[in-house]
């Protein structure tokens, strides 16, 4: 999901496509290599905050982009917190009323997909009012012109010079750090696109313990772990997105999930091949079917070859049905159990008050603001 864009101010910023000769992003894909070792190794060390923005329910880029690795990570016996950020959305929508249905919905989501309330936290950040108050000794710790820098803040203010901007919007950076440092986390799966924030967060983290905690950091400089998992394109080849129509909805059913591959842009060349530089809507139906599969492209691609689309469009609907049958059926349970939905997210809301209550009651210590 991109970052803080405001669809109702601004277009959402494409994600950029992976420049190998961009050497601070090599570095960070590096590093997350390592990484993805020391969790192997020694999981407990690790406390893994992630979050999206309540838009719409999830689809099938975000089962393979991040959904599937938090499962992973949870199930390697890291502690994952998952954050429902719904401030980031409140400017977003036409009506307010239609956040607890999407709130909800996501919280739905997760579950199928496999996260387990019994070993990871959900919450929505809203609900956590001392996660909240953390935003203003962080506002402090940054200047305006180091804000107005992030690349996402820097093109909604370009624009109109900030004058479409809510200030809510503009300090979003700044309300993330709280997100990730209330409950110490120190690792952050990212996609590119979120490295600045992170950045920020980083900044953050090292200027209060500086200031506040000296000699004994208080705050862990979290890090990023980047996505492994390659962007997925919507069915028109386009970014996959709800609101553009090209997405499969984790909750689609299996006639639409049918209905939308069979109407997914192709090419005009009979033979299926994996290309993603020259055939970069082919090779998206391919990879989607590898990733269900469980297969390399290049096997989806030389098994369909001279059959062409149309075949490689019903092995596609084939493999996506039967790889979300599960899921969807499990969906389909929680989402018949709105109190067991509600019950996990309170928990989950609770779970998060003790910590950042906790964090804020040392927070003010350190900056001796306790009367
Ligand atoms: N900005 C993130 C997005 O749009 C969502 C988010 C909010 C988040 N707070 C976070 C992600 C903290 C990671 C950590 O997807």
């Amino acid at each position: 999901m991109p970052l803080l864009t405001t669809p109702a101010l601004a277009p959402p910023a494409p994600a950029r496509p992976a420049d190998p000769l961009d050497a601070s992003f090599s570095a960070a894909q590096q590093r997350s290599r390592e990484l993805t070792a020391a969790i192997r190794r020694d999981p407990r060390r690790f406390r893994v905050l992630t979050g999206d923005r309540p838009t719409g329910p999830l689809h099938v880029g975000h089962l393979f982009g991040t959904l599937a690795n938090r499962v992973r990570l949870q199930d390697l016996g890291v502690g994952v917190t998952v954050l429902i950020a719904d401030y980031q959305t409140i400017t977003d929508r036409d009506s307010p009323g239609t956040l607890p249905g999407d709130v909800f919905g996501l919280v739905a989501d997760y579950l199928a997909a496999g996260l387990d309330p019994q070993r990871c936290t959900i919450f929505a950040h809203s609900q956590v009012e001392p996660l909240n108050q953390l935003m203003l000794p962080f506002l402090s710790l940054v200047s305006v012109a180091e804000v107005a820098r992030n690349p996402t803040v820097k093109e909604e203010f370009g624009a109109t010079g900030g004058a479409a901007m809510s200030a809510l919007m503009f300090s979003y950076p700044v309300h993330q750090a709280a997100d990730i440092l209330f409950g110490h986390a120190n690792l952050v799966p990212v996609g590119r696109d979120q490295l600045p924030h992170l950045e920020l967060t980083r900044i953050i983290a090292r200027r209060f313990n500086d200031r506040y905690a000296p000699g004994r950091p208080y705050f862990p400089v979290p890090e990023a772990l980047l996505s492994e998992a390659p962007l997925l394109l919507g069915m028109d080849g386009g970014k996959m997105s709800k609101s553009r129509g090209n997405a499969i909805a984790l909750a689609a059913s299996e006639d639409e999930t049918a209905r939308l591959v069979r109407g997914a842009r192709t090419d005009t060349q009979r033979v299926i091949t994996y290309q993603p530089g020259e055939r970069p809507e082919v090779a998206n139906l391919v990879l989607l079917a590898a990733l269900s599969l469980d297969r390399t492209p290049e096997q989806v691609a030389g098994e369909i070859g001279p059959r062409g689309a149309a075949a490689l469009k019903a092995l596609l609907t084939e493999a996506l049905n039967e790889r979300l049958r599960p899921l969807r059926a499990r969906r389909r349970e929680f989402a018949a159990d709105p109190g067991y939905l509600r019950q996990v997210l309170a928990d989950g809301n609770e779970r998060a008050r003790q910590i950042a209550t906790r964090t804020l009651a040392e927070v003010r210590q350190m900056m001796h603001t306790r009367y």
